[in-house]
């Protein structure tokens, strides 16, 4: 056997802001219904942040639960990745904020944007650093305020988004090599510029000067969601050598509920393995698979050892999967 450094998760936690925001609530808006709103999408309510909280504020709220889980204080953290799309500020990087809040020693901290598909990005890069020895306790977040970014007369998109943020800690552990190894285990990260026009911001800091709000083609990018998805679920599968029939859990990035079960069906998961928290929480962006993931936890669904398979698909378009055994 090959000893081989593993980066595993061995804390995970989430936040979700006070505030609810029912479908009933934004059918006085704009011209929806919660009829509508759950039969093609399945979301029944949202969270928003209050106006005096910002994206590292709920990324800290997470990253306490997280470090709590795992055992560890902020005194032992050395590397911190918030995957946002929504920063407090255009620098510096929330990460830093969230290292100043916590208490964090110096170390290393930055942000990573790559949407909704930003979680399992930052998971990646993180793993270059725990599974290389160059970090022993390393926070990452995903943390979205995506309520900031809604055109509230859009119909279309309004509906869709929330705020809140999930974070877990990684840390380095000998393994054996095999896919019985904790860890981080495989990964298949894609983006195809191409597609922008079907989901982005028409604002920003080299452009217009101003934040913009959220543009989309839903329907498009529902087409291209599915297959996409799929096959990076099965490029990471391969990548970590294992069979996708193995995984115990899915947790799929949530937002839409026939998106994640077209997925399911279509790389052969049964609906029974699916962790869905879409209905109680909208699309959070880089958030939503942490948060599922916290809330399988919790409700002891999710125990540490088995099989767990994350997918997410964003703006960019950006899109991926990772395999972990937890
Ligand atoms: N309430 C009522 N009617 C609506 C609403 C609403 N909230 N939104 C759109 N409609 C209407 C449209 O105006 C359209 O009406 P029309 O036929 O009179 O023009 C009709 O519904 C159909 O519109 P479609 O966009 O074709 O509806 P669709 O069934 O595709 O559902 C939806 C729209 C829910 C946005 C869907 O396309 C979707 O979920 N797409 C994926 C979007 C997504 O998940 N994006 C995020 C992934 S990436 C990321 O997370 C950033």
């Amino acid at each position: 056997m090959t000893q081989v450094l593993r980066s595993v998760v061995t804390g995970v936690g989430g936040y979700l802001p006070d505030e609810i925001v029912t479908n009933d609530d934004l059918a006085k808006i704009v011209d929806t219904s919660d009829e509508w709103i759950i039969e093609r999408t399945g979301i029944r309510r949202r969270h928003r942040a209050a106006a005096d909280q910002a994206v590292s504020d709920l990324a800290v709220e997470a990253a306490r639960k997280a470090l709590e889980a795992a055992g560890r204080t902020p005194q032992d953290v050395d590397l911190i990745i918030v995957a946002t799309t929504t920063p407090d500020l255009t620098f510096p990087a929330a990460a830093t904020i969230v290292q100043r809040k916590l208490g964090c020693p110096v170390g290393t901290a930055f942000d990573l944007q790559a949407v909704c598909s930003g979680f399992v990005y930052a998971l990646s890069v993180a793993d270059g650093f725990v599974a290389r020895g160059r970090a022993r306790c390393a926070l990452v977040i995903g943390a979205e305020t995506m309520t900031r970014l809604m055109d509230w007369t859009d119909r279309g998109t309004c509906v869709l988004f929330g705020d809140g943020a999930g974070a877990v800690v990684l840390e380095p552990q000998t393994g054996e090599g095999t896919t019985a190894d904790r860890g981080l285990l495989g990964f298949a990260l894609r983006a195809d510029g191409t597609k922008q026009d079907l989901l982005y911001v028409d604002g920003g800091v080299s452009t217009t000067g101003q934040i913009g709000h959220l543009r989309m083609q839903g329907n498009q990018v529902f087409r291209h969601a599915v297959v996409n998805i799929s096959e990076a679920i099965f490029a990471a599968a391969k990548d970590a050598g294992v069979e996708v029939g193995e995984v115990d859990w899915f947790i799929p990035h949530q937002a839409n509920q026939r998106i994640l079960e077209g997925v399911a069906r279509r790389v052969g998961i049964d609906e029974s393995k699916v962790v869905t928290t879409v209905s109680e929480h909208a699309n959070t962006s880089a958030a939503s698979i942490p948060l599922a993931w916290w809330q399988a936890v919790q409700d002891g669904r999710i125990k540490p050892g088995q099989l767990l398979l994350l997918e997410a698909m964003g703006g960019g378009l950006t899109w991926g999967a990772c395999v972990v055994r937890f």
